[in-house]
């Protein structure tokens, strides 16, 4: 299916340079997550125990959910928004976003703090540690397949109060299998050939990535949803750029609670 020349980079230099384009690019991810990601914040929040809620959104990139959660839901307080990502040039994005007034409404917003972090290094990044145990709801979207599978869930663990929420979105195994996260840019290297660029990428399973949660004592509450690409979405639900994954399963999500004695 790519037909360009691949250029594989860290993870992290790859968001450095995809920042820039990341939310005008026409990905059909964001287009399927910003279709479901209402009904799963939904389902999250109504399991959530205590409020004010503090949620840690990890890997939150230009803040495309985030800026989501500053807008006031019936029944919801936020009190505290903690954003995580390794890209200091994505949440650089991600904080131009969440200062802009919001002028719907005059309800307080949720104080919102960003935190350059590394999932992979934790010990690195003492304030995010300083945020363990705080949150009731961690959401993560398209993120996972960056990660070891462990990593993640132990990561949202440590995020997490007891019985806190986890709602997370992730690339299908069957189209992680044709692609991986990356765009297309133009390498001035080798004159200016367009290259797809992309970094570290793991291909999951629903199975396994279920199997791994309960490991890490995460419980899938209500259902598993999948997200292929049909004929009439293109052009509707997600881009032109979706043609090619017609008849091809690209996203799931869930709403997952970690276990553990009551608050
Ligand atoms: C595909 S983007 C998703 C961004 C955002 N959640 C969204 O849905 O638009 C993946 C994000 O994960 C971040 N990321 C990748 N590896 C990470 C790691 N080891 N620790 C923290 N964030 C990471 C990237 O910097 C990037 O912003």
């Amino acid at each position: 299916m790519a037909s360009k020349p691949i250029h594989s980079i860290p993870t992290k230099d790859l968001y450095a340079r995809w920042a820039k384009v990341y939310d005008s690019d026409g990905n059909i991810l964001q287009s399927i997550d910003d279709h479901f990601l209402p009904s799963l914040l939904t389902q999250g929040f109504s399991l959530v125990t205590s409020s004010p809620i503090t949620i840690t959104e990890l890997g939150a990139g230009t803040g495309r959910n985030t800026v989501k959660l500053l807008q006031p839901r019936e029944g919801v307080k936020i009190e505290t928004l903690n954003a995580l990502d390794l890209s200091p040039e994505m949440l650089s994005l991600a904080k131009s976003r969440c200062s802009a007034p919001s002028t719907s409404t005059s309800a307080p917003s949720p104080k919102v703090d960003f935190y350059e972090f590394d999932a992979l290094q934790p010990s690195l990044f003492p304030e995010v540690q300083a945020l363990e145990g705080k949150a009731g709801l961690v959401l993560s979207t398209l993120v996972l397949e960056h990660l070891p599978l462990k990593t993640f869930f132990e990561t949202a663990k440590r995020l997490l109060k007891p019985n806190g929420v986890l709602v997370m979105t992730n690339m299908h195994a069957d189209m992680g299998r044709l692609s991986r996260a990356g765009f297309t840019d133009i390498d001035t290297e080798s004159g200016n050939v367009k290259v797809k660029v992309q970094g570290d990428s793991f291909v999951y399973e629903i199975e396994e990535v279920l199997e791994v949660g309960r490991e890490e004592g995460f419980e899938m509450l209500g259902e598993m949803l999948q997200r292929g690409v049909g004929e009439g979405d293109v052009g509707v639900t997600v881009g032109e750029r979706g043609v090619k994954w017609v008849g091809v399963s690209v996203w799931f999500g869930c709403v997952m609670r970690l276990g553990g004695k009551e608050e």
